[in-house]
């Protein structure tokens, strides 16, 4: 297994820059997610309508944009219009919907890890990660793992680049059982895996560590400082937060 630009995921890493500091998934998230020290930001990403790589978590541009619909039936001309930070302040302000290429220029000469989640449009999963994976290849300096909660666009991803740092989501075992998981992993060289704190158990990290399969945790609410303690005592790599200040004071 050849692995170009290895790295290790950092014990905490920014979730949509850090969404409850700042907006999530815009420039600024991600400079305060820098300027906390912060060696790793996790953003969606997903293409306009004319196959511009943007962020944006939701299917639709309704929750944090000015904007309504679907983001893939829009142009980036239309949704580079849009304010992505009045949701969060309550008022009019000037942060925008970045591209992915710009975000990637903040990461150059970094050192910084982007995990770049991969959030298709439904239909569009391939063409999400090739205009992604064009995009990536550009910048092949900044060191980028990638996941997403869609086996399809992990498989894609490493159909295109079987040396790229992958790793596919769950939210529960209801549809891929732990078992399944560890065999799709294995076989498809997936580097890390992303699991919701809720399905997290001492036996599921310990077998995953077993299976040589890196486990990130992200959660619904912004994890504590007891929470990410236990699971990094567990064995668990990095956590998602979404304000990491205290986490950062206290470890
Ligand atoms: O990858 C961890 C986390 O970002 C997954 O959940 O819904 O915040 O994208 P979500
Ligand atoms: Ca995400």
């Amino acid at each position: 297994m050849i692995r170009i630009n290895n790295f290790n995921l950092p014990r905490i890493i920014g979730h949509r820059g850090v969404k409850n500091l700042f907006p999530e998934n815009t420039i600024e998230s991600i400079l305060a997610a820098f300027k906390l020290g912060l060696d790793c930001v996790e953003i969606d990403v997903k293409i306009s309508k004319d196959k511009v790589p943007i962020l944006m978590h939701d299917h639709t541009l309704d929750r944090t944009t000015s904007g309504s619909g679907f983001a893939h039936l829009h142009r980036f001309e239309d949704i580079k219009k849009l304010d992505a930070g009045s949701f969060f302040y309550k008022k009019k302000t000037n942060c925008l919907v970045p591209t992915l290429e710009e975000v990637l220029k903040l990461f150059v000469n970094t050192n910084k890890i982007l995990n770049i989640e991969l959030k298709p449009s439904n239909s569009l999963e391939k063409d999400n990660v090739k205009e992604i994976f064009k995009l990536t290849s550009k910048y092949d300096s900044v060191p980028i793992y990638y996941s997403s909660f869609d086996l399809k666009s992990c498989l894609e991803l490493i159909s295109i680049n079987k040396n790229a740092f992958c790793g596919l989501i769950l939210d529960s075992f209801n549809d891929c059982g732990l078992s399944q998981l560890i065999a799709l992993s294995k076989k498809n060289n997936f580097y890390a895996c992303g699991l919701n704190k809720k399905i997290i158990t001492v036996d599921v990290v310990r077998e995953l560590i077993e299976k040589k399969i890196i486990v990130t945790v992200y959660s619904d609410k912004n994890i504590t400082n007891n929470e990410a303690k236990e699971l990094w005592n567990m064995g668990v790599q990095s956590i998602f937060s979404d304000d990491p200040t205290s986490l950062l004071n206290n470890f």
